[in-house]
């Protein structure tokens, strides 16, 4: 038993967290809608919804639909646009004193490097690079299936900002560990995963899909073990500091993340169920390490033995 309490915080991409629970991305709004339910100072970082450079409407309805240990969503990348972001959104969340890392989509490379380059400001810490985005210039292909596109994209987004840039991997590829590299080569500075899985649902009686879009990201606990052996698979193939994510519930969710490599850690749909989760995530880790004698929590990471 330690005595003293457990050294929580971690270093991502040049950012000091206080510990290493961050809100996921697309599932936190833009952080004020929890206040009532949680301190927000509490947290390791807030990562925000997708911002896109012209509002968007999102998809048609239904937009979510609830799945055995998960749910599926086809929100469509709703959201009001950069410049009411950094207008409106952004002095909240600066509030609350914890590094704010803003998620980014765009059609084009040329909308991803427009986007960060106008939110390269103060008060933003960093950008996570979403390109499980569709490329209009190669009819539709999700940048992140491919490692010249995510290359490229890596690239032109390094280039045009000074701030750590984080580049999330989508779990619907032959192989991620190759699209991890390819954001390594080009100048990622972390690597987050997983997005969603796509999937889908039907209504029989109606035989049609649950989904307005017909498919949708499944998350939440159904995804946890691919997300994990994702974030194993790429740990032993790049340098980069992971952010894990797919499932996590609790703090031996967080943990099993954190021992297969990651860094920190992303909660999403654990939200939607208990808006008070990564409190206890938090919590939760700081009892793990006092039970096991770990004085920080970085010593846990990648310490999972196989042998
Ligand atoms: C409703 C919803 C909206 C999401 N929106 C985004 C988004 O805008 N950008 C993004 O990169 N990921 C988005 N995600 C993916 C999550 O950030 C996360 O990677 C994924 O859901 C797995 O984590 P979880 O199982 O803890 O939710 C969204 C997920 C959900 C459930």
């Amino acid at each position: 038993m330690s005595a003293t309490a457990p050294d929580l915080s971690v270093e991502i991409a040049g950012m000091r967290l206080q510990n290493p629970v961050m809100a996921a991305s697309g599932t936190f709004g833009y952080g004020t809608e929890y206040e009532p339910y949680l301190d927000l100072g509490r947290l390791g970082a807030i990562v925000t919804k997708a911002v896109t450079m012209e509002p968007r409407e999102g998809n048609a309805p239904p937009r979510v639909r609830e799945t055995p240990a998960g749910m599926l969503n086809a929100i469509g990348l709703q959201n009001p646009g950069a410049r009411a972001f950094l207008d409106e959104k952004l002095p909240e969340l600066r509030e609350f004193g914890v590094p704010v890392i803003v998620n980014i989509s765009g059609r084009s490379t040329e909308e991803f490097v427009a986007l960060a380059t106008m939110l390269s400001v103060a008060g933003v810490d960093a950008l996570e690079v979403n390109v499980s985005c569709p490329n209009v210039a190669q009819e539709g292909m999700y940048f992140g299936v491919d490692c010249e596109m995510t290359g490229e994209l890596t690239a032109a987004v390094a280039g045009a900002t000074d701030l750590p840039v984080i580049v999330k991997l989508s779990p619907n590829v032959t192989d991620i560990t190759q699209i991890a590299l390819a954001a390594e080569e080009a100048g990622a500075d972390a690597l987050s995963l997983i997005n969603t899985l796509v999937g889908m649902s039907i209504d029989v009686e109606a035989r049609r899909p649950h989904l307005g879009n017909i498919t949708g990201g499944l998350s939440g606990p159904a995804v946890r073990p691919v997300a994990v052996h994702m974030v194993w698979q790429v740990a032993r193939a790049v340098e980069l500091p992971l952010i894990g994510m797919g499932g996590i519930m609790s703090a031996g969710d967080a943990l099993e993340f954190i021992l297969a490599g990651a860094t920190a850690v992303g909660v999403g749909t654990a939200n939607f169920v208990e808006p008070a989760t990564m409190q206890g995530v938090i919590d939760g880790l700081a009892q793990y390490c006092r039970r096991h004698g770990v004085e920080r929590i970085t010593d846990l990471i990648g310490a999972l033995e196989t042998g």
